[in-house]
């Protein structure tokens, strides 16, 4: 007999107009669309033509107006600054932000301007994401441990009238002073912001520029509040950039309309929360899923939700995420099994659950990265409940594949995150661009259009987003994840099709770190590849091959470009490790063989590729590698 995800599935598919209706007929419109969706500009697909909406609205007011306004709609909790917790009712949350709102008014911020928010994990970086989007401006967050060139570029495709953010962040025994970064990117910066908001932390004082930069505090204070503005479901709520295949960063678009509609539609159906239960995704609102899971789902849907100044060990202890969820009373988790990887290394037999009352707790959801099996039957014996994998992307903001566990939950099989969800048409096509067989390996491909919530285009760059997403595999969005579906429909996600790398559920382009190593001056050559690491899952080591004649110590020029990465692109890149080499190897055109190095490294078997031309030269890899930890076993 037909589930109800079968149901929804089949809908969704046959009745995509009706089923999309009906989803959005849970939020609130301020005038109904005219056409749900509208494909004559295709592939520009758009969702709930003509509708007015604004997010904020449905993530705040909507909820104070309905009743819940002494509910609490964001609990701040932050072992790094002495367990500080801070609780926001949505009332106060509304006040906060049509606070800030009138503060962004005030220093330019209109209707369709974006706001580039730089800020560590507290709740004002909430309140100023909201406040743009209640502007029906267009807010672009950039995580904190990308450093001031990365920021500039950013602030360089956004074009921001303004810059919000604070004094530092506080990471594990440090003070990261933000500011001087972002002074350092208005320098950087071609298309110079007019403001920079800055907020006080006690932690650190932040010089200021006068004339420029505004006191948080000081402007709250004098602010008027301000209404939300409707904006066109089809305007922008957010950009958020993500690493390419090139240097540069992609500017990710999500809407209004379809952002809010498929959001709210999945806290229920997919994560199987109600109104008023406290969820968790223990992330940071640089990245899609602080976007999707901690601020606008969890709000739009009228639930509490946490903001976790933290880490999953050493804050203080492997405890740490249990104390979150008795403390707060948290019924969902949403993290990266690198998180639970780091709790299991730390507290193996999980002694530290036994101290905590995990009565509340319901469900642990895992996505950023493959769940390894390990992680998951750790999770399930010790936790005792639905430990859900489901995968997704920045461009998706909300999942391709889940087990829906508001619809039907189905079996576990370790490595799937189980089923396409409803209104995705996903396939596996094979190197010829046909479809694959049940169980083959090929490239997941999701058959156009793709549902409400995913990405319409990238900012400023329509040209980029058909040739990044749409040019390989006509009709179909290519996600550049490799995989397969078996015959029971269930979806495996094994790797990457391009040079991107995964650290610690982070996105990083190989790529952008060669760019860097490439810069310095003694390096001819270079190649990055991700190695797998126990935590991390992977990290990024470099192979670097000298200019003729540099006679410099190696141990110099791999920690001058240690630093170089950690200066132009960041801490987030985790590049610790290079090696110097003789050559790379590479095919008779020229290709660099990443995929063989890698599996050197690895200390997988490895085919010496046909196509090489210098066999000669792997064993020399193996054994560079080998010096720096890698490469344990020969061919
Ligand atoms: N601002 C500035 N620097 C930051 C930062 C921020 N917001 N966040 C991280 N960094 C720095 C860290 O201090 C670290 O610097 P270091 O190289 O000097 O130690 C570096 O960036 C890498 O950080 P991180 O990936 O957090 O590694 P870690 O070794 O500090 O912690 C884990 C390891 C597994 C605990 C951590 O990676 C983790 O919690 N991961 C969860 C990932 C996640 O939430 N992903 C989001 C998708 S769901
Ligand atoms: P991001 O856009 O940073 O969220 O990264 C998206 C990428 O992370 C995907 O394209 C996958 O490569 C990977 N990813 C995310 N979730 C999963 C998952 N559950 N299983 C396998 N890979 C995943």
């Amino acid at each position: 007999m037909d589930n109800a995800y079968d149901v929804a599935f089949r809908r969704a598919l046959r009745d995509r107009d009706g089923f999309w209706a009906e989803a959005a007929d849970d939020v609130r419109w301020f005038k109904r669309w005219d056409r749900v969706f509208d494909d004559s500009k295709a592939p520009f697909y758009r969702w709930y033509v003509g509708g007015l909406v604004n997010s904020c609205f449905n993530a705040v007011d909507r909820h104070v107006e309905e009743g819940r306004g002494d509910q609490p709609a964001l609990i701040y909790d932050s072992p790094l600054t002495g367990f500080t917790v801070k609780t926001f009712t949505f009332r106060e949350l509304r006040d906060q932000v049509a606070r800030f709102a009138g503060v962004l008014a005030a220093a330019g911020v209109n209707k369709g301007d974006r706001v580039v928010i730089y800020m560590p994990m507290v709740p004002e970086a909430v309140v100023a994401m909201l406040a743009t989007a209640r502007l029906g401006a267009v807010h672009s967050v950039v995580f904190g441990g990308f450093a001031a060139p990365e920021l500039a570029a950013r602030i360089d495709d956004a074009k921001p009238k303004v810059v919000v953010t604070a004094s530092c962040g506080v990471e594990p025994g440090r003070l990261i002073p933000y500011k001087p970064m972002v002074d350092e990117a208005f320098e950087i910066a071609k298309s110079k912001p007019g403001r920079c908001i800055v907020l006080q932390r006690p932690q650190v004082a932040a010089p200021m520029v006068k004339g420029r930069d505004i006191d948080w505090d000081e402007a709250m204070v004098k602010a008027k509040p301000v209404d939300c503005v409707p904006v066109l479901a089809t305007d922008p709520l957010y950009i958020l950039y993500t690493s390419g295949t090139t240097g540069t960063p992609k500017g990710v678009v999500h809407d209004n309309g379809g952002h809010l509609v498929a959001l709210k539609w999945s806290m229920r159906n997919v994560y199987d929360m109600a109104p008023g239960d406290t969820y968790w995704a223990a992330s940071d609102v640089g990245w899609v899923v602080g976007h999707s899971y901690m601020v606008y789902a969890p709000l739009f849907h009228g639930c509490t939700t946490i903001l976790y100044e933290g880490k999953p060990v050493g804050t203080p202890d492997a405890g740490a995420f249990w104390r979150v969820i008795a403390q707060h009373g948290v019924q969902a988790l949403f993290c990266a099994p690198t998180a639970f990887r780091a709790i299991k290394r730390e507290d193996p037999d999980a002694l530290l659950l036994k101290n905590y009352d995990m009565s509340r707790f319901r469900i642990l959801f895992l996505a950023g990265e493959r769940t390894d099996p390990d992680t998951l039957r750790w999770a399930e014996t010790h936790l005792k409940k639905p430990v859900i994998d489901h995968w997704w992307q920045t461009e998706t903001a909300w999942p391709i594949a889940a087990n829906p566990m508001g619809l039907h939950r189905f079996p576990v099989k370790p490595g799937s995150p189980t089923k396409a969800m409803p209104g995705w048409d996903l396939g596996v096509l094979d190197g010829e661009g046909k479809p694959a067989k049940a169980g083959e390996i090929g490239s997941l491909v999701v058959k156009l259009p793709m549902p409400p919530g995913s990405l319409p285009t990238l900012w400023n760059a329509d040209d980029r987003f058909i040739e990044a997403y749409l040019a390989d595999f006509p009709g179909y969005y290519k996600t550049a994840d490799a995989g397969m579906i078996d015959e029971d429909g269930y979806v495996y996600v094994m790797a990457r099709t391009d040079d991107i790398i995964n650290v610690a559920g982070h996105r990083l382009s190989t790529g952008a770190i060669e760019q860097v190593l490439a810069s310095h001056p003694n390096v001819a050559e270079c190649a990055v590849v991700g190695v797998r690491d126990a935590i991390k899952g992977e990290v990024p080591v470099g192979l670097l091959v000298l200019k003729a004649g540099v006679a410099r110590p190696e141990s110099d020029i791999v920690s001058e470009v240690v630093g170089l990465v950690r200066r132009d692109i960041g801490p987030v890149a985790a590049f610790k490790q290079a090696v110097v080499v003789a050559r790379l190897p590479k095919t008779r055109s020229g290709k660099i063989l990443r995929g063989t190095i890698k599996k050197i490294a690895d200390s997988e078997p490895y085919k010496v590729p046909p196509t090489i031309e210098d066999p000669a030269c792997l064993p020399e890899i193996s054994g560079a590698l080998g010096r720096i930890g890698y490469a344990r076993t020969e061919p």
